[in-house]
């Protein structure tokens, strides 16, 4: 596991306003605030996953829970040639499809985007963003509480499964994390990729209202996925030591495991 690093900023934002979720949790990358220093810390780990470790490629990508989000397809997107997107949401699907069809309405990532072709040492961020939008080829509906949280057991299995900041908000038991676990796998083949990114903490807040999450300690993370069949290749682990009243949590990780 990389050295832990400590995020200090205290700014206890007050969270308002139309796509809140969005606006808050994804803001400017300007460094200054603590939600940018961890979206740092995770476009940093992604572009790791995808350009360091040998192997992490293949033909299709599935993200379970994406919410409206696509920052985490940026450094993907060169690795595997089709993604899909999923969400229970259907709002959030809109807003990835959005995103990708270059609705006028649809959320900026292009600082995401920059930040991320600058890390690999280009500044072909239009080419990024259209080989992004090449690779989503389908967003769609999906249930991770399902033993196949899409299609089914005949369906064809991915080469690698992501999922962000999902589990944590849906699961009320230990045992269940493992499951929602197995369920990611269903949808791998053998030997294929995970990569989870998680920020585990009892609630979290859009706007005004308060999301029950389930909190755990960075051994679980880990133990959970070997109960669930995965080897744990590479792990990234950021603490944050001061208090928000948005969130308590206390670290982020990022996680790369491979289907036994
Ligand atoms: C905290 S958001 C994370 C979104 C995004 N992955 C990110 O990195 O910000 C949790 C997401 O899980 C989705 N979700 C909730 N229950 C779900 C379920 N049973 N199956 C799939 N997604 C679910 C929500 O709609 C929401 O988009």
């Amino acid at each position: 596991m990389s050295s832990p690093a400590t995020l200090d900023c205290n700014d206890d934002t007050t969270v308002f306003g139309l796509d809140t979720y969005l606006k808050h949790y994804y803001p400017d990358l300007d460094k200054s605030t603590s939600e940018s220093l961890v979206n740092i810390f995770l476009l940093d780990s992604l572009h790791d996953i995808f350009n360091s470790v040998v192997g992490v490629s293949g033909n299709r990508l599935i993200d379970i829970g994406a919410g409206p989000c696509v920052y985490q397809f940026i450094s993907a997107c060169t690795k595997f040639n089709e993604i899909v997107a999923t969400d229970l949401s259907k709002e959030n699907q809109d807003a990835i499809q959005r995103w990708v069809n270059e609705n006028a309405d649809a959320f900026e990532w292009s600082q995401y985007v920059k930040y991320v072709c600058e890390l690999e040492g280009h500044q072909n961020t239009v080419d990024r963003e259209k080989e992004m939008r090449k690779a989503i080829q389908n967003v769609t509906y999906c249930d991770f509480s399902k033993k196949y949280p899409v299609g089914s057991s005949d369906s064809p299995l991915y080469d690698c499964v992501l999922t962000g900041f999902c589990i944590e908000c849906i699961v009320n038991s230990q045992q269940q994390w493992v499951q929602y676990l197995n369920n990611a796998s269903n949808l791998l083949k053998s030997g294929g990729w995970f990569v989870q990114l998680c920020m585990p903490a009892d609630f979290y807040m859009i706007g005004d209202a308060r999301m029950s999450c389930f909190k755990v300690d960075e051994e679980f993370v880990l133990k959970a996925l070997k109960e669930a069949g995965f080897v744990v290749v590479k792990s990234y682990l950021t603490k944050h030591t001061s208090t928000r009243s948005y969130m308590n949590y206390e670290f982020t990780m990022v996680v790369l495991a491979r289907k036994l």
